[in-house]
Order: C-alpha cells, then sequence, then structure tokens
C-alpha cells in the first residue's frame, strides 16, 4: 500500500479512537460539550496521536493502553489552538478549514471549551489505569501533565505572546519552538515509549528524535504561514506576521528555514535509525513533514 493509503488508514483508525472517547452531548453543560465535539471532530493531521501510536509501535506495543493517551494528547493539543486562536492571543477566524470555536461558540464558551478539553484529557488518559494498573501508565500521565504546562506547551505560549512586536534572539525563538510545539510532539513519542516498555536508553533517544522533529515542524509552520494560502491551511496564513511575530522565518529567511528543517529531520531520521528496532511507516511520517504543505 501506498504511503498515502496508509496515512488515510491510519487517520480514520485515529478518528474512531477520538469518537469513542468523546462526551455526549447532553445535560446543562450541553453548549460546551457542543464546543469541544466541534473542535476535536473539525479535522487535522492527528500527527500527535500518530507519533505516540508509531512510537508504541516501534517497540513492540500493540494493547490498548495507548489509546485513552492518544486521545488526550488530541484533546490537549485542540484545546491549545481554541485559545490560540481567541482575540487575547492570535485572533484568528479559521481553524481546520472551519470557523474557529470561539467564533461559532462566542468568546466565553471557547474558554470554556479549552478548559473543559484540558480536564477531559486528563480524565481520560487516567482511565488507562482500568487497562492496565502499571508504573509505566503512572510515569506516562507524569509526562503528559509536564510537556503540556509551564515546562511544556504553556510556556512556550508565554514566550511566544511576550515576544510579539520585539526583536529577539534566534535563541528565544528556539525555546518558543520547542516548547510551544515541540513539548506536545515529545510527550507523544515519549509516552508512546513509555508505554511499550522502552529502556532508558532507548527513552532518551526518542527525546532527541522528537525535540528535532518538534522544532521542525514548527519552522515548518512559520514557513508555510508565509508561503501557504488560507485555503490549503485551513487557518489564516500570514498570521505571524498580522501580530508582529518573531518566527524563525522572519529572523533567518526562507532559503535557510527550508534547509534548516531537512537538517534536523535528517538528524532525527539518523538517531532513529541507530535503535535497533524499526519502523518503516515511522520513517515515512517524518520524512513527509519535511515537505508537508498543511
Ligand atoms: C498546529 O498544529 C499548531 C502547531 C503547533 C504548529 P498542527 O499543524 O498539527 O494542527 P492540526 O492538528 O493539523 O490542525
Ligand atoms: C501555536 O503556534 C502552537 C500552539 C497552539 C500551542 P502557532 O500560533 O504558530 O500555531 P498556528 O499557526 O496558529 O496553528
Ligand atoms: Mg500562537
Ligand atoms: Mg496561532
Ligand atoms: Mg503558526
Amino acid at each position: 500500500m501506498a504511503f498515502k493509503e496508509k496515512l488515510q488508514d491510519e487517520i480514520d483508525e485515529i478518528e474512531k479512537i477520538l469518537n469513542s472517547y468523546l462526551p455526549e452531548e447532553t445535560g446543562y453543560q450541553k453548549t460546551v460539550i457542543k464546543a469541544m465535539n466541534y473542535s476535536v471532530l473539525a479535522g487535522g493531521k492527528r500527527l500527535r496521536p500518530m507519533l505516540m501510536l508509531e512510537t508504541y509501535r516501534l517497540f513492540g506495543g500493540n494493547g490498548k493502553v495507548v489509546e485513552p493517551f492518544m486521545a488526550a494528547l488530541e484533546f490537549i493539543h485542540t484545546y491549545s489552538l481554541v485559545h490560540d486562536d481567541l482575540p487575547a492571543m492570535d485572533n484568528d477566524e479559521y481553524r481546520r478549514g472551519k470557523k474557529t470555536t470561539h467564533a461559532v461558540f462566542g468568546e466565553t464558551m471557547g474558554i470554556l471549551a479549552g478548559d473543559a478539553l484540558l480536564n477531559y484529557a486528563f480524565e481520560v488518559a487516567a482511565s488507562a489505569f482500568e487497562i492496565e494498573l502499571s508504573s509505566n501508565v503512572a510515569v506516562a500521565l507524569k509526562v503528559l501533565a509536564e510537556k503540556a504546562g509551564i515546562y511544556g506547551m504553556i510556556g512556550g505560549q508565554v514566550a511566544d505572546i511576550e515576544s510579539e512586536g520585539k526583536h529577539v534572539e534566534i535563541e528565544t525563538v528556539e525555546f518558543i519552538h520547542k516548547f510551544k510545539c515541540g513539548a506536545l510532539i515529545e510527550s507523544a513519542m515519549l509516552i508512546g515509549a513509555i508505554l511499550a516498555g522502552a529502556t532508558q536508553e532507548e527513552q532518551n533517544k526518542i527525546k532527541q528524535i522528537a525535540s528535532d522533529v518538534g522544532y521542525a515542524f514548527q519552522i515548518r509552520d512559520d514557513i508555510l504561514d508565509v508561503t501557504g494560502t488560507t485555503e490549503t491551511l485551513g487557518k489564516p496564513a500570514g498570521s505571524d506576521d498580522k501580530n508582529s511575530k518573531s518566527t524563525y522565518v522572519s529572523i533567518k529567511g526562507l532559503e535557510q528555514s527550508i534547509s534548516d528543517v531537512e537538517i534536523l529531520s535528517a538528524r532525527a531520521l539518523n538517531t532513529l535509525s541507530s535503535l535497533s528496532c524499526s519502523n518503516t511507516f515511522l520513517e515515512e511520517l517524518i520524512k513527509m513533514l519535511i515537505m508537508r504543505e498543511k
């Protein structure tokens, strides 16, 4: 099967898992649940649950314990996008080809839907204990919490917002990118490895791979903000310029950014090939991200 077809099959498989964990739209809290489900079901590449599942498989994982974590991480990622799009942050009207959550449900429900997705994510992740009562699950939960918080995604978002309209050094952009975007990608791959029982040495390699993949992914996101169209991206092109963001592209230029994505991805693939196990789909996925158009 060609990679593109395998990719679509995998997205379908992930969406089934996401659906199975989404809350029912009933009760007095129905409006916020509708907003949560709207945001999650709007689409997206499902990259983080995919990286988690494929890293789990890389180390021989074949159980169901990874599923609640896959759903939880996509819920956290979706909440981060809902809040990132709010008027107080990037103030964007489109996401995943649809109106943003606050544009449809109002700003208050946008805030609450984000909060609700974050809490619900941990409710879902903790249900992994009902599948497997192990210390791996406990360790994975801690990684999920840490990488979403001040030592992860939120930390990066803070520096991103505080750098608006300022000239910052490339080291600051590196921090922003590795935290606001890289952290959730690291949690995806590390949780996959932990749940499959990877050794400490293997987990260290996964951290290096994920750090390179996450950084490259956000540089590509900055590139597409300049070179992409709103139609293809499903979110407004030129959002960084509108908000006077310091991006990798604004500091290093387009050409250097494109070549740095290649260098980081090649290093990730090289580290991956130094492991004693392999996963061709994961390799192809990392290669595809270099040239992705959305
Ligand atoms: C967007 O992430 C935010 C970044 C960290 C760059 P994605 O590009 O993975 O967004 P979806 O999930 O496909 O919509
Ligand atoms: C945001 O980065 C990453 C998070 C949501 C944590 P961006 O602001 O560049 O993401 P997009 O371009 O809106 O998807
Ligand atoms: Mg942002
Ligand atoms: Mg944004
Ligand atoms: Mg962006």
